[in-house]
């Protein structure tokens, strides 16, 4: 979780580093960067930032004489956290016949691709750097590729880390060996786990073996990595049911490395409120991210110390074996892909191809190979009463998406253990956690699937859900604005797959820190309605006011569509268990997202409803039969006959006639004086307020297209 929201930008150039003063018979340095060349940086920075690749690289090309190796690697930056792949590939041509690439940009590259779900090609990248003199892999490059080989599943990923790790001849830093530890740990390679400890407490100068670490001298800054690396271990040994004796000294050590880190930590707060008693320092935005990233890692170190307790408490109690897991494996974790970002549906989803490496990714080797999904899949699709089976037709199956490490969706299931649940995460490091912290808590009602959302919802499942929940969805921008060209998870596709996926009147419950992408959101829904691709009400269930739950807007839309967007704390009503609260709700609470409050919640909670079709129509024909001044029934067909007549005749001035006239006559269908049955004249006016619809899709696409060219 750690890499999460922390943006990437490239270092320095070497022509970007401060200049050296000039030495004889030293060559001349570069001379330093210029104003204009330094303000473009800053522009090309911003753009980057929020995510606007194509507007960077149109300001890239207009500066395209002055512009050097460095903006080229924040234009592909940019590119790249758009979520613009091909385009990246396009602008890396080109960066490359100018003699413009470098480390910085390949790194980029990899990790776009990695974002994007292809391990194999970003790994392909990577070799050609090791084979290459101007452009190295350095720190950073094996931090990503480390970080797509924990995201991602599959039989290649282990024979690819053992590679990248064995291959790389440049520096290993304390995320590299927390990354890689994690990586084989997942996969239960408990020794080569313990082999990968000790190489780090030899690297960092405490010695070559994890369990004689002296904390007393300090822990420095790889404390935190070391124990890290020591939780996923004992998480990796616990859930192979491995002796008692093995895993209690493991935590013991990492409960060590904590009060060490505790005590460095408060030494270092002391010393900082020092520094600023003396001192002058205003709150200016450097401040504020040494804040932001101090909380980061406090949080971070508070999950560790909750899940070090929560390992050696089920150690005192569980009785889990390696047979159980293989069991529950087996039943209930679907690993179908992993690593990428978000749903592209217009591009479609990568590394998908590579389906059902269940149990490659997390652990083959101490199973065997057999293919056990002829019961639980039909046609690729996964069948929840074979995964649930003491289920029912009436058994609630509940659903999570983006369901992180699993701690809410846990809960829930442990809480409600009559009901059945889904998770469902593309990092496959995050199911990896769930899928053993639902192992070690003895919870049997939550199947644990790596996939994309909106893979999930489209071809995995053909069940319907009575409830959907989404917590705290990653928003395309930090500040939750429309302005980027980044997708995000729950894009328009997502959301009408969601809409069918559930029950008639089950409900789509999303929680939320950041209010502006909240309301992106509901005005998302909104034309979604309006535009009858799905239809959802405010759930009148919901209890408001007496549990800390209010309407804070009601979001108008198109055609008087409104929708309530809750606020406060998700509670009861809404089917939130006490107790469960997510990673990420944890870490808006200690105030670290400066676009994400710390205690408020931004709640939907919409009802499905069917789309009205028929309401709709008949409708239409009473309307018809209104205005001709009518009111029974024969009335009402009489009057519509005369407005067949009235539209035909409207129609063929307009040109159209010949279409309507050489429509044959259905037999047997009631018929209009123009001819045509009021049923095929309602079709006939569908059909062209379609066409005209489209055809102002149409436009208003070719105009976006164009601004944003
Ligand atoms: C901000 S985190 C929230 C995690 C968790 N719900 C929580 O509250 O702690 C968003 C999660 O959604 C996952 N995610 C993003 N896009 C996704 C997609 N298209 N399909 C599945 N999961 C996705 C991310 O990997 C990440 O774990």
């Amino acid at each position: 979780m750690s890499s999460f929201r922390r943006s990437f930008s490239p270092s320095p150039s070497p022509s970007k580093r401060p200049c050296p003063s000039l030495k004889a018979g030293k060559p001349a340095s570069k001379p330093p960067p210029s104003t204009s060349a330094l303000s473009l940086n800053t522009e090309l920075q911003n753009l980057s930032r929020n995510k606007r690749g194509h507007a960077a690289l149109q300001l890239y090309n207009q500066n395209f004489s002055t512009v050097d190796s460095h903006h080229s690697s924040i234009v592909l930056n940019a590119l790249i956290r758009s979520g613009l792949i091909s385009e990246s590939f396009t602008f890396l041509k080109q960066i490359e016949k100018r003699h413009l690439e470098s480390t910085e940009a390949y790194t980029i590259i990899i990790k776009g691709l990695i974002h994007s779900g292809d391990l194999k090609l970003a790994y392909a990248y990577f070799q050609k750097m090791l084979l290459s003199k101007k452009t190295k892999p350095s720190t950073r490059t094996l931090n990503t590729i480390l970080r797509g080989c924990l995201w991602s599943s599959g039989g290649g990923v282990s024979g690819i880390l053992d590679n990248v790790w064995f291959k790389y001849y440049g520096e290993k830093d304390g995320s590299s060996y927390e990354y890689y530890v994690e990586c084989l740990s997942n996969a239960l390679r408990i020794e080569a786990s313990f082999k990968g400890i000790n190489e780090f407490c030899e690297k960092i100068g405490w010695g070559n073996n994890w369990s004689c670490v002296d904390f007393s001298k300090g822990v420095e800054e790889n404390g935190e990595s070391f124990v890290s690396c020591l939780l996923n271990v004992a998480r990796g040994m616990s859930l192979l049911g491995e002796g008692r004796e093995g895993i209690e000294k493991v935590i013991e050590k990492a409960r060590e490395g904590i009060y060490a880190i505790q005590v460095l930590g408060e030494k270092e707060e002391i010393g900082e409120k020092k520094k600023m008693v003396g001192g002058k320092r205003g709150r200016n935005t450097t401040d504020e991210r040494i804040e932001s990233n101090r909380l980061f890692r406090s949080h971070k170190l508070s999950s560790i110390t909750t899940e070090i307790n929560f390992l050696h408490q089920r150690l005192q109690t569980s009785s889990w074996t390696k047979k159980m897991l293989k069991g529950e494996m087996r039943r209930r974790l679907f690993v179908f892909s992993g690593g990428a970002t978000t749903d592209h549906v217009k591009r479609g989803v990568k590394g998908d191809e590579e389906v059902f490496s269940n149990l490659k990714g997390l652990g083959s080797h101490i199973l065997p190979s057999q293919n056990f999904y002829p019961s639980l899949l039909t046609d690729n699709k996964i069948n929840f009463n074979v995964v649930f089976p003491s289920s029912n037709l009436d058994t609630p199956l509940n659903l999570e998406l983006g369901s992180g490490t699993g701690s809410w969706i846990c809960n829930q299931a442990k809480k409600n253990y009559r009901e059945n649940y889904v998770s469902v995460e593309m990092r496959t490091s995050r199911v990896s956690r769930t899928f053993s912290h639902s192992c070690l808590l003895g919870i049997q009602n939550l199947c644990c699937i790596s996939d994309s959302a909106t893979t999930f919802l489209n071809h995995r499942n053909d069940d319907n859900f009575n409830n959907i929940y989404v917590n705290h969805p990653e928003p395309p921008n930090q500040d939750g604005g429309e302005s980027s060209d980044a997708s995000h998870m729950l894009n328009e596709g997502c959301l009408e797959l969601i809409w069918r996926r559930l029950k008639v009147g089950g409900r789509f419950i999303l929680i939320s820190d950041n209010l502006q992408y909240t309301q992106v959101l509901t005005r998302s829904i909104g034309s979604l309605i309006f535009n009858r691709k799905l239809n959802f009400t405010n759930d009148s269930t919901v209890v408001i006011g007496s549990e800390n739950l209010r309407v804070g807007e009601s979001i108008k839309s198109k055609g008087s569509i409104s929708l309530d967007l809750l606020k406060g704390i998700p509670s009861k009503s809404l089917g939130y268990e006490e107790g469960g609260e997510s990673y990420f709700d944890g870490l808006w609470k200690t105030g670290a997202g400066s676009h994400s409050s710390r205690d408020e919640r931004y709640i939907l909670c919409l009802k499905k409803c069917e789309i009205r079709e028929e309401v709709e129509e008949k409708k239409t024909v009473k309307k018809l039969g209104e205005k001709s001044g009518g009111g029974g029934k024969k009335n009402k067909k009489k009057s519509a006959a005369k407005q067949a007549k009235r539209n035909a005749k409207r129609l063929a001035q307009k040109g159209e006639g010949d279409v309507l006239e050489s429509n044959p006559k259905p037999k047997g269908k009631e018929e209009g004086e123009g001819g045509l049955s009021t049923k095929d004249l309602i079709k006939r006016e569908r059909k062209l307020k379609r066409r005209a619809e489209r055809r102002a899709e149409a436009a208003k696409e070719k105009k976006d297209g164009e601004d944003k060219e």
